[in-house]
């Protein structure tokens, strides 16, 4: 088997990317390391749709609005790279330094996305989701994928990243995966390794009210169904920062259901800051003739 390629340079990996003849298509999976399963089912995907793989791993300090946050993210790269290697013979590394990403020429982008980003994790980390737009625009700058690879465990990041993509006209077809969990219902993330065994069990009450909130979803309106899971939660040792149940479209918290409905959530366990989010009333499906 082809060794895995590792890129650490915008120029080398564009004379990779050129050696491609022209049919074969590109897919890129940007990730921020620590790879966990959940990336890694991403990564699979990518692998069987297109002819090559390009995983971008990054720790993009712009998108921090903690500077110890940043620090503390976990730096994992020999070990993502030996986990990727055994995923496929077609996948290629990119690991670029600051100075790749942000060269000094850059012009930072801001885009106009005050309905998206004044709510939820845009509300409580400013400034969080233009340095995602950035970074993301230019990787998809850098590699042109054809797919384009993102959770939606951060739902509101892939709403964020749909409007950039179509705003700027880019040509990469989003590709979203479902989230991926532990048994305990838990979904996977780079800062779960920071959990003690105590408040990795203790987290699992972000997925079991989700779970009720299915529940409460067809008795109740959406705003007595938020105050009776928020109750519950909070019988939980987490600290909720917040708990909004939300069109999928315009991330407006609702007051009366409609198709799509999602509920997302933040919470600490412990000194951990956690997300997730499901959708509580299934999308209706049409058909076309
Ligand atoms: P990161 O947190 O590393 O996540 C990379 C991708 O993996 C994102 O699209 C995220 O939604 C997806 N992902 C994370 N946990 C998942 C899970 N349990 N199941 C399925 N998918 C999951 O999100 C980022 O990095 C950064 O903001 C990035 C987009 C790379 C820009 O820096």
């Amino acid at each position: 088997m082809e060794d895995l390629i590792v890129l650490k340079t915008t120029e080398l990996l564009n004379q990779r990317l050129r050696q491609n003849n022209k049919n074969s298509s590109v897919a890129l999976v940007p990730t921020m390391g620590a790879l966990h399963k959940g990336h890694l089912e991403l990564v699979k995907k990518a692998v069987a749709l297109a002819d090559e793989v390009v995983v971008s791993i990054f720790v993009n300090p712009i998108q921090f609005n903690k500077k110890e946050d940043f620090e503390n993210y976990p730096r994992t790269l020999d070990n993502d790279i030996s986990i990727l290697k055994k995923l496929g013979n077609n996948i290629i590394v990119f690991a670029p330094k600051y100075s790749e990403i942000y060269p000094d020429n850059y012009n930072h982008i801001n885009l106009e996305i005050d309905h998206l980003e004044n709510v939820m994790e845009g509300k409580f980390r400013p400034g969080h989701f233009q340095g995602v737009v950035n970074v993301v625009k230019r990787l998809l700058d850098i590699v042109k994928p054809k797919y384009s690879f993102f959770g939606f465990k951060d739902y509101q990041q892939l709403s964020i990243i749909k409007f950039m993509v179509n705003y700027y006209n880019l040509k990469t077809e989003i590709v979203a995966c479902e989230t991926y969990r532990e048994q305990s219902g838990l979904a996977f993330s780079s800062r779960n390794r920071k959990l003690s065994d105590k408040e990795k069990s203790d987290a699992t009450v972000i997925y079991q009210t989700m779970i009720l909130l299915q529940i409460l979803s067809k008795r109740f309106n959406p705003i007595k169904a938020n105050s009776v899971a928020r109750q519950f939660f909070n019988k939980s040792p987490l600290k909720l920062e917040y708990l909004s149940i939300i069109h999928p479209e315009t991330l407006e918290e609702i007051d009366c259901w409609v198709p799509g409905a999602r509920c997302c959530i933040a919470a600490y366990s412990g000194q951990v800051r956690l997300i997730d989010n499901m959708e509580l009333i299934p999308l209706a499906k049409i058909s076309e003739k």
